[in-house]
């Protein structure tokens, strides 16, 4: 596998397998890989030729008073996966080769980004539009793979890349968790023992919110009053935002009448964790 820094030697090795006829699959990640990460890789190596991860914490899409400093890395063990999982290079650059001095170009999108995460964290999509917009011109790929877990982040590439007329395919996949609920995530690393069964609390909600759909709900009021009183059972919890949208174009939405997502952003601690569910 090879571990490439420069853009140049992607492009250079890319530009090699399209000569010889060869798929490209893409997974951008941040690195700290877990089996979310890993289910990704796996899917884009069944599905394509060759496949690049990216494993680069992305400054621009982190807040000054987010966690950029402390986002958990291990650059060996990202590879080790990788390889092991079959990928044929993890692409990992430093701050300044993806954004030299004169770096003044962004991709900013409006509606889809408005909501949910977006209000939160303003500037968090703008910064990841950039990025992903970035790896898919350096990297070319035929497919790329999002985890669901982000879903409105998925709806926003997906979007994107429909906005931009661009050439690839973006492969949504599952949201994988732990035996317990929890869903996957680098971020389950900051919690303390306690809290990481507090953070149980956010599995149980959208298990919950899910039956109640299944069991015929259709107001989606009443589904979030029911997921945001459990959430607010757990004394460790505060909640970001407990909302249902239209999937996928995240527009707030009450009754459950067509694909909707309801999604979950709540803080354990000082640790802000995500998780959600799409329903019909
Ligand atoms: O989902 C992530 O890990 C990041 O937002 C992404 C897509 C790799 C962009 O930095």
């Amino acid at each position: 596998m090879i571990l490439a820094r420069t853009v140049k030697e992607v492009k250079d090795q890319v530009r090699e397998w399209k000569k010889q006829g060869l798929s490209v699959g893409l997974v951008p990640t941040m690195g700290y890989l877990h089996e979310g990460h890993q289910s990704l890789v796996k899917r884009a190596v069944a599905e394509n030729d060759k496949v690049v991860v990216s494993v680069f914490v992305n400054p621009i899409q982190f807040a000054p008073n987010e966690d950029l400093e402390t986002y958990p890395r291990d650059l060996e063990a990202d590879c080790a996966l990788c390889e092991s999982t079959g990928a044929a290079m993890v692409f990992h650059p430093e701050p300044d080769e993806m954004y030299g001095d004169d770096f003044t170009t962004f991709v900013d999108m409006t509606g889809v980004t408005k909501e949910l995460c977006g209000k939160s964290r303003p500037t968090h999509f703008r910064g990841v539009c950039t990025v992903v917009n970035k790896l898919f011109n350096i990297v070319t790929p035929d497919k790329a793979y999002f985890g669901q877990k982000d879903a409105q982040q998925l709806a926003v590439i997906r979007r994107m890349v429909r906005n931009l007329n661009m050439n690839l395919e973006v492969v949504g996949c599952p949201i994988i968790r732990e035996a317990d609920g929890l869903a996957k995530s680098s971020r389950n690393t900051y919690l303390s023992a306690e809290e990481r069964k507090a953070a149980l609390v956010l599995s149980k909600a959208i298990f919950l919110g899910e039956k109640m759909i299944k069991d015929g709900e259709r107001d989606g009021d009443k589904v979030l009053a029911a997921m945001t009183q459990l959430i607010e059972s757990e004394p460790l919890a505060k909640i970001d935002y407990v909302e249902m949208v239209k999937w996928d174009s995240i527009e707030i939405h009450h009754q459950i009448d067509c694909p909707v997502l309801i999604a979950i952003a709540v803080y354990i601690g000082k640790t802000r964790l995500i998780d959600n569910f799409i329903a019909e």
